[in-house]
C-alpha cells in the first residue's frame, strides 16, 4: 500500500489502480448499529467510507465526523435516493436502517448495481422477502446480510465440526436468550409493524444458526408467547416480552428455543447448543462434548477472539474483491427470515404453521 505522498506523486494509472483496490462505501442509517458498523469499517484495510446518510442530519454529521477523525472524508445526505443519484463513484452500500425500510432501500441499492451489506431481517413479510431475494439474484453486485454470528470464530468452528459429520447426525438444537428488555431509546423496536416483533428482529440470529446447522428449512412450527411483564411498557408497546418455539425438521430433528426479557440480576443467559448422535456442540464456546468421554474438545478457531461484526464486514470486502458468494447471502437470509416469520405466525395464530404455507 502506498503512502498518500507517494500516491500523489505517482502517475495517474498507478493512482487509478491504487484507488481501485479501495472499496468506496456509503452507509445508510447511522444509528445504534450503523455507528458500530462504521467504526469497524473505518478500521478495515481497503474500505473507504465516502458518504453517510441518515434522515436525522445530526446523525449523518456525527458519522461524517467519525470518518474525518480517521483521516477520511464523507459527504452527508438525509435522502438515500439523492445520495445514490449523486455519488456515482461508490462501489458498495452498508444498510443499517429500521427493519420496515429494508425492502425499499435494499432493492433500490441492488438495482443500481452496487454491492450491499444489509442488516437483518431481509424484510417483514414473505412477499417482501421474496422481492429482496429476487432482486439480489438478479443483481450485479454481492449482497450479504447482517447475520454476523456466522462469522464468529467459535460458532464458525462449531459449524465446521457439525458439517464435517464427525459429531454424527443432528438430533436437536436447544437455544435460549434470556436477558433484559430492549433498549428503550429506540422506539421502533417496540412496534411490531416496524420490527416484525422480537422473533424476527432478535431471535432470528440464533434461529439462523440452528437452521444452518441442520442444513434445511423446517417442516412445521408451533409456539406460544406474549407480553407478561412489560404490558404497555413503554407506552404503545406491541411486541412480546417472551415466547417459546418448537420447530420440526425432516427425520424428527428439532429446534427448541426460548426467548424472554424478564432478566433479574444473575439470570441472564444465552445458550446455543446442538445435540448430535456422537455428542453435543456448544456454539458460543466452540466446544464439542463427546457422548462417551468426559473431556471436552476445544474446536480449532483460527480467528478466536476477533469480533464477529468486524469479520463479517471483512468477509464482505473480500467477497466483493473476489466475486464470492457470501456465507450469509440473500438466499440464506430469506430462509432465516421466513423461519422467524413462521414462528411469529404460529405464536400469533396459536396453531401449527407449515413451511409449505409460508412459501406459498
Ligand atoms: N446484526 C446485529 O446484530 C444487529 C444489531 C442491532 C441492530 N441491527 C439491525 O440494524 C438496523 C438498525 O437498527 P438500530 O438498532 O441501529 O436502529 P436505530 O434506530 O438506532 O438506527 C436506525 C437509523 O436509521 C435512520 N433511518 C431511518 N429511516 C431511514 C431512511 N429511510 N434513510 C436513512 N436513514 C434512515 C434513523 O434515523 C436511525 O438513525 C435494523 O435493521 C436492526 O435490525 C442488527
Amino acid at each position: 500500500m502506498m503512502s498518500r505522498r507517494e500516491l500523489l506523486a505517482a502517475p495517474a494509472i498507478v493512482r487509478a489502480q491504487e484507488r481501485k483496490e479501495k472499496i468506496r462505501i456509503a452507509v445508510i442509517g447511522a444509528g445504534n448499529r450503523g455507528s458500530f458498523l462504521l467504526r469497524h469499517l473505518l478500521e478495515l484495510e481497503g474500505a473507504e467510507v465516502a458518504a453517510v446518510c441518515d434522515i436525522l442530519p445530526e446523525r449523518a454529521d456525527a458519522a461524517a465526523t467519525a470518518v474525518a477523525q480517521k483521516g477520511g472524508s464523507a459527504r452527508t445526505f438525509t435522502d438515500y435516493r439523492r445520495m445514490l443519484d449523486e455519488m456515482k463513484d461508490i462501489d458498495a452500500v452498508v444498510q443499517a436502517t429500521p427493519d420496515y425500510t429494508h425492502r425499499e432501500i435494499d432493492i433500490a441499492v441492488l438495482e443500481r448495481g452496487l454491492h450491499l451489506y444489509a442488516e437483518k431481517p431481509l424484510a417483514l413479510t414473505v412477499e417482501d422477502c421474496r422481492a429482496v431475494r429476487d432482486a439480489a439474484r438478479r443483481a450485479k453486485g454481492v449482497m450479504q446480510a447482517g447475520f454476523q454470528l456466522r462469522h464468529d470464530p467459535a460458532r464458525a468452528a462449531a459449524m465446521r465440526w457439525i458439517h464435517s459429520g464427525r459429531a454424527g447426525r443432528v438430533l436437536l438444537c436447544h437455544g435460549m436468550r434470556h436477558g433484559g428488555d430492549l433498549p428503550r431509546e429506540i422506539g421502533w423496536y417496540f412496534d411490531r409493524t416496524k420490527c416484525g416483533d422480537i422473533v424476527v428482529d432478535q431471535g432470528i440470529h440464533i434461529l439462523d444458526l440452528f437452521r444452518w446447522a441442520i442444513g434445511k428449512p423446517p417442516l412445521r412450527c408451533y409456539g406460544d408467547g406474549g407480553t407478561a411483564l412489560f404490558i404497555d411498557t413503554p407506552p404503545g408497546r406491541t411486541v412480546m416480552d417472551h415466547y417459546s418455539l418448537i420447530y420440526e425438521f425432516e427425520g424428527g430433528v428439532q429446534i427448541n428455543f426460548s426467548h424472554h426479557y424478564f432478566d433479574p440480576p444473575g439470570f441472564t443467559g444465552i445458550q446455543e447448543r446442538v445435540f448430535l448422535s456422537e455428542g453435543a456442540v456448544d456454539l458460543i464456546r466452540g466446544e464439542f462434548q463427546p457422548r462417551t468421554e468426559r473431556q471436552r474438545v476445544k474446536l480449532e478457531a483460527p480467528e478466536a477472539g476477533q469480533d464477529a461484526t468486524r469479520l463479517s464486514l471483512a468477509a464482505f470486502l473480500d467477497n466483493i474483491r473476489h466475486g464470492r458468494r457470501p456465507l450469509n447471502d440473500a438466499d440464506s437470509a430469506y430462509e432465516a427470515t421466513l423461519v422467524a416469520l413462521m414462528g411469529t405466525r404460529a405464536i400469533y395464530e396459536k396453531r401449527i404453521v407449515t413451511w409449505k404455507e409460508m412459501e406459498g
